[in-house]
Formats: C-alpha cells, sequence, structure tokens
C-alpha cells in the first residue's frame, strides 16, 4: 500500500477520503467517538499540507440514517473548519456504492485528486467508495488503515509465543476458518460467547436454551485439537437468576450467558504467561448480564508485559469506557474487517490500493 506520507504536493488538492465513521448512536448522539477518533491524525496531516477533504463515510446498513450526529462530533473532537472539511451524504444513501458500481465511483473520482482509504474497518466490503473508486485516482492508505495492517499482521507472521487467540461472540459457521487457522498459528485458542455453546453441544452437553448456530459443520474435527479451550463451567441464567454451573450440570431450561469463574481464572493464567494476546468478541452475552468476565479479562489482560491486540466493536466500546484503550497494544477499529483480515491476510479495500 502507497502511504500518504509519500505525498509530496497536497497544497490545493482535493483528497477524496473514505472513513468509517458507523459508530454507535444513542439519542441522537454518538455514544463511542473510537473511530471518528482515530481518523484525526490522517485528517490533520492532510488538512496541515494544504489538502480540501471531502469525507466519505456510512452510518447504518441501508443508508438511510443522518450523518448530522457524526458531524456534529468530528467538528467537535478535530477542531477543524467546515471550509476544510466536507461531509457527502451518508455514502449508502447511493444506489452505486453497495454494488461497487463502476459508473458511480468514476462520478466520486471526478470529485477529487486523491483518494485515501482510511476506513480499515468496512475495507472487507466489495463497495464503490473502499473498491470501485481506487481505480479512477492515485490512491493512498491513510494512518489507521496502515496501523491496522502493520499490527494485526503481528498475529499473522511470527507471532511472539506463547501466543494466546481468544475468540467470542456468535455465528459459528462464520468464524469456522479463522478457529481453523488459529488452531494451527496460535498455542491456544480459547473459545467464549455464544460460540462456546455451540462446541459444548458439539462435545454432548446439555445447553438448554442457549443461542446455538445450527449450522455446525466440521466442528468435531475441531474439537479434537489439543489447543482448543472451551470453558469448563459456565454463568447460566434460569428464569431471572443468574448462577455459576459446570458445564456438566446446566440444565434444560438454562441459558448460557458468560464463562464461569474458573474458566475465566484458567483463562487469566494463560493470557499473564502469554507474550502475545489476541482477543475478537466478547465472552458473555452483554445484553443479558454476561459482561462480567469481559470486564475481569479487560483488566487483566490491560496490565500483561506481552503485546496485546483487540478488536470486535462490541468489546472496544467496553474498553473505551473502561479507559482502558491505551494499555493495549493495538485496539483494532474493525469488527467484521477484522475477523476477515486476521483470517485472510488482506481485505478487497486494501487490495485496491495496490
Ligand atoms: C462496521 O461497523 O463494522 C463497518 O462500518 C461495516 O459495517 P457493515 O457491517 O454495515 O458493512
Amino acid at each position: 500500500m502507497r502511504s500518504i506520507r509519500n505525498l509530496k504536493n497536497l497544497k490545493g488538492k482535493v483528497v477524496l477520503l473514505r472513513v468509517d465513521f458507523n459508530v454507535p448512536i444513542k439519542d441522537g448522539k454518538v455514544a463511542d467517538d473510537f473511530r471518528i477518533r482515530k481518523a484525526i491524525p490522517t485528517i490533520k496531516y492532510l488538512h496541515d499540507r494544504g489538502a480540501k477533504i471531502i469525507i466519505l463515510a456510512h452510518l447504518g446498513k441501508d443508508g438511510s440514517e443522518s450523518l448530522s450526529p457524526v458531524v456534529k462530533s468530528f467538528f467537535r473532537i478535530s477542531r477543524l473548519s467546515k471550509d476544510d472539511v466536507f461531509f457527502f451524504n451518508n455514502i449508502r444513501q447511493f444506489k452505486g456504492e453497495m454494488n461497487n458500481d463502476a459508473r458511480f465511483a468514476k462520478k466520486l473520482a471526478e470529485l477529487g485528486d486523491i483518494y485515501v482509504n482510511d476506513a480499515f474497518s468496512v475495507s472487507h466490503r466489495p463497495h464503490a467508495s473502499v473498491v470501485a473508486v481506487a481505480k479512477y485516482l492515485p490512491s493512498y492508505a491513510g494512518f489507521q488503515l496502515e496501523e491496522e495492517v502493520k499490527n494485526l499482521s503481528k498475529a499473522l507472521v511470527k507471532p511472539r509465543r506463547p501466543f494466546l487467540f481468544i475468540l467470542g461472540g456468535a455465528k459459528f459457521s462464520t468464524k469456522m476458518p479463522l478457529i481453523k487457522k488459529y488452531l494451527k498459528l496460535a498455542d491456544y485458542v480459547f473459545i467464549g460467547g455464544a460460540l462456546a455453546s455451540d462446541f459444548l453441544k458439539a462435545r454432548g452437553y446439555e445447553v438448554g436454551k442457549s443461542l446455538v448456530d445450527g449450522k455446525s459443520d466440521g466442528i468435531a474435527t475441531l474439537l479434537r485439537n489439543k489447543k482448543l479451550i472451551l470453558p469448563t463451567d459456565v454463568v447460566v441464567r434460569s428464569s431471572k437468576k443468574l448462577k455459576n454451573k459446570k458445564v456438566e450440570e446446566v440444565g434444560k431450561n438454562d441459558s448460557i450467558i458468560d464463562v464461569g469463574e474458573e474458566s475465566l481464572e484458567k483463562l487469566a493464567e494463560l493470557a499473564v504467561d502469554a507474550k502475545m494476546v489476541l482477543w475478537n468478541g466478547p465472552l458473555g452475552k452483554y445484553e443479558d448480564g454476561g459482561d462480567v468476565s469481559t470486564k475481569k479479562l479487560l483488566q487483566v489482560v490491560s496490565r500483561t508485559r506481552g503485546e496485546s491486540i483487540i478488536g470486535g466493536g462490541d468489546t472496544v466500546a467496553v474498553l473505551s469506557e473502561m479507559k482502558l484503550e491505551k494499555k493495549f497494544t493495538f485496539v483494532s477499529t474493525g469488527g467484521g474487517a477484522t475477523l476477515d483480515f486476521l483470517a485472510k491476510g488482506t481485505l478487497p479495500g486494501i487490495k485496491a490500493l495496490d
């Protein structure tokens, strides 16, 4: 990828800058501005060298949401003027965006002299403002995109050992390639979140009313791998009460919402000994009171001496809330993009910058 550092003369140039400001909005306001803050160094760099900047961003899935809370938050944080930075409407509002339409991309490109992608977290989407536009303009990677690639690659190329990979969240079927890959690359792979229920079920345990994927082809082969670590106890909700139970005690009316105390303790020991911890996705069902183990583990990992790389929107939001962001080697802005990059080593938006 060409870096914006290589750009010689930016004075008076118009830069089309794709960022990912798809942030949580609550009561009409930005609830977590992590992604916005992470794009500021690139924007300041371009601005300080005399460029005019047109920001391309989306909010929500289908383009129906207004970017206005994001725009407000951006100008408050960056202290830049509206004369220097222009916001395009929510880019997903345009028909050509999500199908990577060449004609739409060409029209976009006519607005600028240079294209910069600083939107790692949307670079897994083959969309016009991420992929097709790069064909029509000299194209460069912004600082955050560079940082993401540099840091996440540490897990892919010669990781420091012992290397612990922690994976939470849901949807086993989409995460299967990733788990397979890290069973080769890492020394330990701990499975938490709803994913753990898929594995426990496949191992023959009762998981009651817990969320499971249903599509679990290939899971039996993974279960035989000695590097795979599953919770030995879990927190379950049955009616309104929460209870710590051994995995063999889970009943038909229970719903697993978090990793149990004993499992968390063992995981914390592995994290402390690890020279590299890579963690994606919460360990429990957050919205249902299953936030305890994630919060405790964040504290533990934040104090470890090894490298710690963390990603996945939900976990990162808690991390910001707990003000632990600076205690990690790297905090990824990506959700799906981080998982795809860790599985494939590249993304469509990165390839487009070649
Ligand atoms: C994200 O929030 O992960 C990115 O902005 C991508 O959003 P999408 O999943 O709606 O494409």
